[in-house]
């Protein structure tokens, strides 16, 4: 008898060392602020005309939640915002710009505003940047530069009221340090001196940051820059793109915030005015490996950044001119045409969680699977992730959670959502079908339904009246969502 129970107690043991365990206690709860719905990326502001750009827009609003969008070139010459007649004088003209922020402004969103980049007729040079040739060259006066900063302001209060505009980010160019500006790093601080300036001067209360520079660099320089040159600066901005840092680690996003949050301390608003899975070099952007990279990172960075924006809501974008094949690896959470991406569903199941956070225990240092437990009114939602960068060891992992402190667990109903190689993949689905270049319609539908969530129901056990737990396996890069109506 002695040795049965031995014996079962080890069968209990051994089943528990195989899964991953986690505890979450629903009544010790803080705060969980969406802050990476605070912005989202897209490509250039002439996009803003386009009917196939404004329906992708209005889904990731809808669907997603984003507050704001920042693209580059609000100043470019296919934005004709500023000419000179023949003496001299600006011509200036916000039509087309108005035609994007109108948009916007109609979603209930704002524009996050890049001021880049330089229209030719006050530009010091002829270099360019991209399909659409931005000029990426210092203003030939940059008294032209603070005049046009000024007028354009003067326009959107006019347009919108102050009270709207004090809530827009105004962000000095994009990448200063990775091709998109001709000039030197001080000719950038100059930039950013002369808009500080004509920003301040328009209304002080108006926010004017940088320097928006790729791989986190220049934080410091700019730092030491506006405290010497009495520059007023209020939010720090810049990108980063893991695959562009060496070595790769899992957590990799984590330190260069953390080490970014402690050049600019605890005060300074830290936005990350862009980020992806990767920029060019091995890019899975299509892959379920985007959308378990999402989750994984989203939680993982929780409280660095006051803005965390993502790398671009859909593929209508034409860095290297509009791409036409509905796969092709592109930044947007959509592909031409609507498709959401995984990326996109990692994104929707985060939209759904809610306000505030349980606590966790548990297996919480686990090198690839993790949860995210949330409350809001009757509701529960279970996020769970099973991540490593590629070529990292992962595998199958049977979570088991258990929630407790649930204040009702009668007639509880329990749902479950999956984002996998099976699961919210149109890319596969796409490939089964012989990646056609052009999908059909009846193709198109096809990818579309395949990536739509496969909502079934999950069981449970309770140990008590406020005690329930799951168990589930999630495959690599996979993310399950659990919802609990209480
Ligand atoms: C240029 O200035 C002259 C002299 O003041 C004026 O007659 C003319 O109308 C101006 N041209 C334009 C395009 O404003
Ligand atoms: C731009 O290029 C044209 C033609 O090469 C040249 O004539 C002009 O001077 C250049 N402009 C500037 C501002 O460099
Ligand atoms: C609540 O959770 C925090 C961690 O989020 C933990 O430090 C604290 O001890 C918990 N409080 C109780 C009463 O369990
Ligand atoms: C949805 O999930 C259930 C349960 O796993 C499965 O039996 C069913 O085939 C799935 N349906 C689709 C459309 O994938």
């Amino acid at each position: 008898m002695i040795k049965l129970l031995l014996s079962f107690l080890l069968l209990i043991g051994l089943v528990a060392a195989q899964s991953v365990q986690f505890q979450a206690d629903i009544s010790n709860r803080t705060e969980w602020d969406h802050y990476w719905e605070r912005c989202v990326g897209s490509g250039h502001a002439w996009l803003g005309t386009r009917q196939d750009w404004r329906d992708a827009l209005k889904i990731a609003r809808e669907k997603l939640g984003f507050e704001r969008v920042r693209f580059h070139g609000i100043f470019d010459d296919d934005m004709n915002i500023y000419n000179v007649d023949s003496n001299g004088t600006a011509i200036y003209n916000w039509y087309n710009l108005d035609y994007v922020y109108d948009y916007i402004v109609s979603l209930g969103m704002a524009p996050y505003v890049e001021l880049s980049f330089m229209p030719t007729a006050m530009a010091s040079g002829n270099a360019t940047i991209f399909h659409y040739k931005g000029n990426i060259t210092p203003p030939k006066d940059y008294s032209l530069w603070a005049d046009l900063i000024t007028n354009f302001l003067e326009h959107y209060i006019g347009r919108y009221g102050l009270d709207i505009v004090k809530g827009w980010f105004f962000e000095t160019w994009n990448e200063p340090n990775c091709g998109f500006w001709s000039g030197t790093i001080p000719e950038y601080f100059q930039l950013l001196q002369v808009t500080s300036d004509a920003v301040k001067a328009v209304h002080p209360d108006l926010m004017v940051g940088g320097p928006a520079t790729c791989q986190s660099q220049y934080l410091p320089e700019t730092l030491e820059f506006v405290k010497a040159n009495n520059v007023a600066l209020d939010f720090i901005s810049t990108h980063e793109y893991p695959t562009d840092i060496e070595p790769v680690t899992r957590n990799v996003m984590f330190n260069v915030l953390t080490k970014s949050r402690d050049i600019v301390g605890p005060d300074m608003p830290l936005i990350y005015s862009e980020y992806n899975d990767g920029l060019y070099a091995q890019s899975m952007h299509d892959n379920i490996y985007a959308s378990a990279f999402a989750v994984f990172n989203i939680i993982d960075v929780y409280g660095i950044a006051d803005i965390f924006s993502w790398w671009t809501f859909s593929d209508v974008f034409e860095e290297q001119g509009q791409q036409s094949q509905i796969f092709n690896q592109g930044f947007g959470l959509q592909t031409i045409y609507n498709i959401p991406k995984p990326s996109f569903k990692a994104f929707e199941l985060l939209h759904e969680t809610g306000d505030e956070r349980a606590s966790v225990t548990g297996d919480i240092n686990h090198p690839t699977a993790g949860i995210l437990v949330t409350h809001r009114h009757d509701e529960i939602m279970v996020l769970v992730y099973n991540h490593n960068i590629p070529g990292a060891p992962i595998s199958t992992e049977t979570i088991s959670i258990t929630l407790d402190n649930v204040p009702s667990t009668r007639q509880a109903q329990a749902t479950l959502r999956r984002i996998d190689e099976y699961n919210c993949n149109p890319y596969a689905t796409w490939q089964e079908m012989g990646s056609p270049w052009y999908p059909t319609e009846k193709q198109l539908e096809q990818l579309y339904l395949s990536a739509s969530f496969n909502e079934t129901s999950i069981s449970y056990t309770q140990s008590s009246a406020t005690s329930i737990q799951f168990q589930l396996p999630i495959p690599p890069q996979g993310v399950a969502a659990i919802k609990l109506k209480i």
